[in-house]
């Protein structure tokens, strides 16, 4: 198939472009580069576009004819989106709208987008299935929401079949170390907490030492973005092959400890991460565990780089052999 990549110069995007060259797709990445890197995009042409932009995505869709879109390009900053609503709300969704509308005009019929647990908000029981309620806590979860919504009622009235994927925490990197997660700022805490090990950050700060779980840290379930990666070729096959409009999480369904994350990089890596305790955060419930049964079942979706190891050492070793430029 021929895919348009929007975002393929991120984190994501990038790992998904080379499972997708490597499904023997030929991909088209679209990314302004606001915190892409050119170098990322290695498995086809990179198209320098913004969303915001409809001429830029005419012209990118005029290129060739494309088979489905995939749609990572966003802005994810969840903080920042309590600051600064009108930059969410316009990058995600507005730059959203320019994009399915460009598709609509060029008879694109298939969309795989990057939804997120964010949506689910303050959950009080896991594992999380996908009928549980929406209720997002902040702007960034909330232009999340109202695209999976959009994208029903584009089903509906124009016949645009999609997929929402809805990561839980993204993590880990390429084996090859050819790519890797390079956010800046960077608000993940497998890379914080690795830069910390590696003393290129203050020590780590772990939010919450008192919630109800074991050892009173906060428990999230933590995916490969390799895995994720395929889920992305997956879900493309789906669509092709007829698969219906539909919303599905992504995770393991193992739940792991900040303290556990802190404890498995020290053991895996030989160096112990300098941490220190802190108050808990508005707005972080306690546990975050996916039930990815769905995905299974209808979409094929198969994690098999995302035991905790796997996804610690991948880290460890993109972290360490490629420093971040000062
Ligand atoms: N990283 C996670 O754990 C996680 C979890 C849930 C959902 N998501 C979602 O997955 C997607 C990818 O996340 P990521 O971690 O790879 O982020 P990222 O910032 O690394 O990638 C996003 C890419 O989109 C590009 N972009 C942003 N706005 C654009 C615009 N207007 N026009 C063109 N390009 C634009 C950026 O330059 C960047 O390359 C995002 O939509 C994010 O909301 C990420």
């Amino acid at each position: 198939m021929k895919v348009l990549v929007t975002g393929g110069a991120g984190y994501i995007g990038s790992h998904t472009c080379k499972a997708l060259a490597k499904a023997g797709h030929e991909i088209t990445v679209f990314d302004n580069l606001c915190y892409g890197h050119r170098d990322f995009a290695k498995w086809g042409p990179l198209i320098e576009g913004d969303l915001a932009n409809r001429e830029e995505i005419e012209k990118a869709l005029d290129s060739q004819r494309f088979d489905g879109v995939i749609h990572f390009a966003a802005y994810a900053y969840v903080g920042e989106s309590v600051d600064h609503p009108q930059k969410y709300y316009q990058n995600n969704v507005v730059g959203t709208l320019n994009l399915l509308d460009a598709m609509l005009q060029h008879d694109v019929k298939n969309i795989v987008f990057s939804s997120t647990c964010a949506t689910y908000g303050m959950v009080t029981k896991v594992p999380i299935t996908e009928d549980f309620d929406q209720a997002p806590i902040n702007p960034y979860g909330h232009t999340k929401l109202m695209i999976e919504q959009i994208l029903k009622d584009y089903d509906h009235a124009y016949g645009l079949k999609s997929v929402a994927l809805r990561y839980f925490n993204a993590a880990g990197d390429d084996a090859d170390e050819e790519i890797g997660e390079w956010h800046d700022p960077e608000p993940h805490l497998i890379p914080l907490a690795i830069l910390a090990a590696l003393g290129k950050r203050p020590a780590l700060k772990i939010f919450g030492t008192d919630y109800p779980t074991p050892d009173g840290t906060a428990i999230r379930d933590y995916i490969h973005v390799a895995d994720l990666a395929m889920a992305h070729v997956q879900s493309l096959d789906y669509l092709q092959n007829g698969g219906e409009t539909g919303q599905f999480n992504l995770g393991t369904g193992n739940g792991y400890s900040v303290q556990q994350i802190v404890d498995t990089i020290g053991k895996v890596s030989g160096t112990p991460v300098p941490h220190q305790m802190a108050p808990r955060r508005a707005g972080d419930p306690a546990e975050l565990v996916a039930d990815a049964s769905v995905a299974k079942q209808i979409l094929g979706f198969n994690p098999t780089s995302s035991d905790l190891e796997t996804i610690i050492k991948t880290a460890w070793n993109w972290h360490k052999n490629h420093p971040v430029p000062d």
